[in-house]
């Protein structure tokens, strides 16, 4: 029940990405819209941390490591959206943020940490 929801968001954001022009079905770099999913998924437990990350989050965390980012340059360009994301989240929880790949059990190439140095990946 709660895997479709999420399936069903996800198209809810990719249609909202298509409108905006994104060039989502050309092989183009990642754009800041396929990183939303995820932000979105994690953003209450960055904002309050807690005793675990929702499964929500870290299923889109995942979805976002092993479908998204597919080459260097998007692990760039993915740091860079995750970092203006987060800084635009109020109130966040900088602990709780930086330690959500890990506590999926997730390894990215970067962390989430708000002051991480995108461009040196
Ligand atoms: C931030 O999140 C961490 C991890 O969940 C938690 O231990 C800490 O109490 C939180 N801090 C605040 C100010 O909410």
């Amino acid at each position: 029940m709660a895997r479709t929801n999420v399936v069903k968001f996800n198209w809810l954001a990719l249609m909202i990405c298509i409108a905006l022009g994104a060039p989502i079905l050309s092989m183009a770099a990642l754009t800041c819209c396929q990183v939303k999913p995820t932000l979105e998924a994690c953003k209450c437990f960055a904002r309050n941390g807690g005793d675990s990350v929702p499964q929500d989050c870290c299923y889109e965390a995942m979805n976002l490591k092993n479908n998204i980012i597919s080459s260097g340059k998007d692990t760039i360009a993915a740091c860079h959206c995750i970092q203006e994301a987060a800084s635009k989240i109020p109130d966040i929880n900088a602990t709780a943020f930086s330690i959500i790949p890990q506590s999926c059990g997730i390894r990215l190439p970067f962390n989430f940490r708000l002051g991480m140095n995108c461009d040196s990946l």
